[in-house]
């Protein structure tokens, strides 16, 4: 009886938990990106918290790439600013062929399109830590 409770409170914290994880990436993924004037802090930021910075920032920093502050990897390769298109990090996020996708398939869904254009044109507009 007891293992039965166990079993019953072990599924519904696992639901609890996994529920929760989804509505933030949800909440996060419905959020609209403006077409200019993108800030890094507001629109692109969060983004890359929820996606990419538990290896990228947050204690961790595979590949050598923090991307908690455009400081680190706004360098003329990562990021060249108002070039998406000659940018490392664009080609990764767009799962470009020869370059490693990011976030990593068997670690999380791509970013989605909206996301995409939203990092594009943050970049476009100078890349700036605003
Ligand atoms: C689960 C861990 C993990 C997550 C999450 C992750 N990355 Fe990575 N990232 C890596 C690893 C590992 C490498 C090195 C891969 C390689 O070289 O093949 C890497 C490499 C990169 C590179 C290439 C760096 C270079 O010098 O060539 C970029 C750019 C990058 N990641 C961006 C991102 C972005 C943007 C996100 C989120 C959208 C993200 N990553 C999410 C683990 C991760």
């Amino acid at each position: 009886m007891n293992r039965l409770l166990n079993i019953i409170l072990f599924t519904f914290l696992l639901i609890a938990f996994t529920d929760c994880d989804d509505t933030v990436v949800q909440e996060v993924d419905n959020r609209t990106i403006p077409d200019s004037n993108v800030s890094f802090s507001k629109n692109i930021s969060p983004i890359f918290e929820l996606k990419c910075n538990s290896c990228h920032g947050n204690g961790k920093t595979e590949a050598g790439l923090n991307l908690t502050s455009p400081a680190y990897f706004v360098d003329g390769i990562i990021v060249v600013p108002g070039e998406p298109d000659n940018s490392v990090l664009v080609w990764t996020i767009e799962w470009k062929a020869g370059f490693p996708s990011m976030p990593p398939p068997d670690y999380s869904v791509p970013l989605t399109s909206e996301q995409i254009r939203g990092v594009k044109t943050w970049i476009t507009e100078g890349a700036k830590d605003n």
